[in-house]
């Protein structure tokens, strides 16, 4: 098979990665890819909101599947678009993808199905919003963008005044672009967040090993809030009996709602949840795997990704057994020092050859690409590199990851040192 998969991040070169495993490929091209998938796929120049050239592309090498690892594309459609010339692809179509894409969308779902998430209120006016802010909020209060903001249109605030420059900064201001035409008013819920991915085929689920995340872009998570600086898998505090809740509550009821309403989801279905004293309540939704949540899970992982895939395309999900090693996996990101919110990049990487050939150990790459000479690599984006490491325990894994990271030089390296830290209070 020739498999396409479409971004350019860490978890894109972890998908990678997986479906390089398969049996059943023997091609792999990304768009756009970067310097360390190019290691294991073709990557091709093409963004991934070019939806027309990835289609002709497609048609043109005969790609029998495509994967779309990033949130963008498929909240804008790009499954439906090959759909319709024929391309098999594996991601939510438009109408589902909207799980992620806007806020209030997925609330008003949790509120008419009875899924368990924070209480809220829904406004398309600051005016409105401001009234509320001042007669009915209790504080710290949660302000959400309804759109896609690169995870960052989330605001928690302890005061009033707090709140109403954040409803200023989202609506009037646009600081999350069109992204903050509508608001999302949350209660603040308290307890340990953990990511869990699963496989959906819009009828059957498939629970893959948890993860947990950390946002914030220093240590003891202060600073602000990031795409992730690393994660580790499976999260003690993910027992079996919240396993069992979610799957009664939340997994099942999820893809139950998106059917009934007409827009059955197919993919990857990200629950981000938070471990309340009242029991576990959805966060969010993301309609893709998570990053770095992807470097962790997915390289336990022992099914055929592509396998797996196809049979959410196919609905045969239930004829699935997925299953993991009974091990531990961490990723430390090693990101450019002043990400999210001001960085250089160009500085040559050193030392990324120390992976090779060394079982369960990866160097993801996030923000790389191949210098002009051909050979050397370098830094190009605030999140470079994805150090995951596995082990018997978390312990064992979180000590390899960061045994690993000092294999790795470039002159604005920065990385959390308390990845995994958690692990100790379970
Ligand atoms: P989200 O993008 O919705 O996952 O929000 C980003 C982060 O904000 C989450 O990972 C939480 O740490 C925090 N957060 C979001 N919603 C709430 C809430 N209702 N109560 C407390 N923290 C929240
Ligand atoms: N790590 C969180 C996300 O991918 O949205």
């Amino acid at each position: 098979m020739k498999v396409l998969i479409v971004g350019s991040g860490g978890r894109e070169h972890a998908i990678a990665a997986s479906v390089a495993r398969s049996k059943k490929v023997d091609r792999i091209y990304c768009a756009p890819g970067n310097a360390g998938i190019g290691q294991i796929a073709e990557c091709v120049p093409i963004g991934a909101m070019e939806f027309e050239r990835i289609r002709d592309f497609s048609l043109e090498k005969g790609v029998d599947l495509v994967i779309v690892g990033m949130d963008d594309p498929l909240v804008g459609g790009l499954v439906d678009v090959l759909e319709e010339a024929g391309i098999r692809a594996f991601g939510p179509r438009k109408n589902a993808a909207i799980l992620e894409g806007s806020k209030a969308f997925s609330k008003d779902l949790m509120k008419k199905y009875g899924i368990p998430t924070a209480a809220y209120e829904v406004f398309d006016q600051a005016q409105e919003a401001l009234d509320y802010l001042r007669t009915k909020a209790k504080f710290p209060i949660v302000l959400k963008a309804d759109g896609l903001a690169l995870g960052k249109g989330v605001l928690i605030c302890n005061t009033l005044e707090e709140a109403q420059e954040g409803v200023c900064a989202i609506m009037t201001e646009h600081r999350f672009g069109t992204a903050g035409n509508r608001l999302v008013i949350e209660e603040f819920m308290t307890g340990r967040e953990v990511s869990v991915l699963t496989f959906t085929d819009g009828r059957t689920i498939r629970v893959m090993s948890s993860a947990q995340d950390h946002k914030r872009a220093y240590d003891n998570d202060k600073g602000p809030n990031t795409g992730g600086m690393g994660t580790f898998s499976p999260s003690p505090f993910y027992t079996p009996q919240v396993d069992r809740f979610c799957r009664e509550h939340i997994y099942q009821a999820t893809v139950d709602a998106m059917a009934a309403e007409g827009r059955p989801f197919q993919g990857v279905i990200f629950f981000g949840l938070m471990l309340t004293p009242d029991g576990p309540k959805v966060l969010e939704y993301n309609a893709r795997f998570g990053d770095p949540e992807a470097q962790v899970v997915l390289p336990r992982m022992k099914n055929d990704m592509v396998e797996v895939c196809e049979a959410c395309i196919d609905r045969t999900l239930d004829q699935v057994d997925l299953r993991f090693e009974d091990n531990a996996a961490v990723c430390v990101v090693l990101a450019s020092d002043g990400y999210p919110v001001k960085y250089d990049k160009g500085y040559p990487i050193r030392g990324l050859e120390a992976f090779e050939g060394k079982d369960g150990y990866y160097c993801f790459h996030a923000g790389t690409k191949l210098a002009e000479d051909g050979k050397t690599i370098l830094t190009n984006g605030g999140r470079v590199l994805g150090v995951t490491a596995k082990g018997a325990t978390l312990q064992e894994a979180r000590a390899n990851a960061y045994r690993a990271t000092e294999w790795i030089h470039f002159e604005n390296k920065y990385m959390r040192h308390d990845i995994g830290k958690a692990i100790d209070e379970a």
